[in-house]
């Protein structure tokens, strides 16, 4: 038995639910680009939950659903107020929904229904924990969702107290539609692991923010803003660089397991920042960002990925970094919860081995004897 060191190239799950061939990006065989042109956040979801695009009503419908489902209980809401305020957002985050499902009556019903029933509880659910969680931190009374609109909007309408702009609002719902699926991603993967013991759709999620917390994956892009931070000036970014390349350090935003040419949601993310730039006045953060991306692509042969363009735009958005991960979350719970529910209804445990590099043919000597 010989270990894969991080399972490259394992063939860990057979799913229907998202792939990644030759550079391209599919959700249930829709191309990402043609996705992110087209689709709204909530019809991902569901193209993402149930395998198929939503008719007219199915949309209403979801829609529906997630507004009546967008509140979160008082007693969360309390326990959030009790965490630390200089707590990292995503392990509140993790504490939060794992609170939930003290609160769901139907945490421990795994029929297929009820599991659907809280994949879109735990959709419409965590943008409110998010702006909650950011509001209270800055000594705010968290703000209840709004009925009737999107998620993209209501999250950014309870994280600023106000009806955002419809820029701001098409800009997130895109961006969420970029993130919410990738194939057995960690995040995904910590997920999958979890639910296939047979436990909660909520453990299999707590799981999955945890493994999603971590600057190699999802913790990538409040990484990349606090670089563009420390750089400070376009002038700034080649010596910057160049120090950081000199001593191997990682540059974050840079790399993929998967895509060695480029990650397909990287350009439209690059778009944005520019467009967000441009309507600004102010294209500092894009410049710089662009003149990172040739120096690393030129010096490293690595291509950015969907955290690098990430960070100047959520930034140009006027959202704090340490939301960055938690938005990610927000559109990541879809792929997360349609693993889920994909996992249950063809189980079984996932349980690799592991090759022993330990030592061998030790003999037990009794406390008082040993060195
Ligand atoms: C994404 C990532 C974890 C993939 O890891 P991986 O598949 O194990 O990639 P590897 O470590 O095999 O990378 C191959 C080489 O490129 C280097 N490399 C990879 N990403 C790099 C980066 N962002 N900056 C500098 N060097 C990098 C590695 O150090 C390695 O060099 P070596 O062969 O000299 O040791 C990795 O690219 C990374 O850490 N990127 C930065 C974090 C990030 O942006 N994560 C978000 C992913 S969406």
């Amino acid at each position: 038995m010989t270990a894969t060191k991080g399972l490259e190239g394992i063939v860990a799950a057979a799913s229907s639910i998202s792939s990644i061939v030759d550079g391209v990006l599919t959700y249930r065989g829709y191309n990402i680009d043609d996705l992110a042109q087209n689709a709204s956040f909530e019809e991902v979801a569901y193209l993402l939950w149930f395998g198929k695009l939503p008719n007219d009503a199915e949309l209403k419908q979801l829609q529906q659903d997630l507004s009546n489902e967008a509140t979160i209980p008082d007693e969360v809401i309390q326990q959030m107020k009790s965490y630390p305020k200089d707590t990292n957002t995503m392990a509140a985050l993790r504490s939060a929904v794992s609170a939930l499902a003290l609160y769901d009556g139907e945490a421990d019903d795994m029929s297929r229904e009820a599991n659907e029933r809280k994949a879109v509880r735990l959709q419409a659910k965590l943008p409110t924990v998010i702006a909650a969680l950011a509001r209270i931190r800055e000594g705010k009374e968290p703000v209840a969702p709004l009925a009737g609109v999107s998620i993209a909007e209501n999250f950014l309408y309870m994280l600023r107290g106000e009806k955002p702009d419809e820029v701001s609002v098409k800009a997130l719902d895109q961006a969420l539609v970029l993130h919410a699926d990738h194939e057995l991603n960690a995040s995904t993967f910590a997920a999958r692991v979890t639910v296939a013991t047979l436990s909660d759709i909520y453990s299999g999620v707590t799981s999955a923010i945890g493994a999603l917390k971590g600057p190699l994956h999802g913790g990538a892009n409040e990484a990349v803003m606090k670089m563009l931070n420390e750089i400070g000036s376009i002038e700034n970014v080649e010596p910057y660089i160049m120090n950081k390349l000199e001593n191997r350090d990682k540059i974050m935003g840079f790399g993929h397991r998967v895509y060695k040419n480029g990650d397909p949601r990287a350009k439209h993310l690059q778009k944005m920042s520019r467009e967000l730039g441009e309507m600004k006045g102010d294209t500092q953060l894009y410049d710089m960002s662009v003149k990172i991306d040739d120096l690393v692509t030129s010096q490293k042969g690595l291509r950015p990925n969907v955290d690098f363009y990430s960070a100047s735009v959520y930034t140009q958005l006027g959202i704090n970094h340490e939301l960055f991960t938690p938005i990610f979350a927000i559109s990541r719970v879809s792929g997360w919860t349609a693993h889920i529910l994909e996992q249950y209804e063809n189980n079984r445990i996932i349980r690799p081995r592991a090759e022993y590099v330990g030592q061998t043919d030790q003999k037990y000597v009794p406390v008082e004897q040993r060195a």
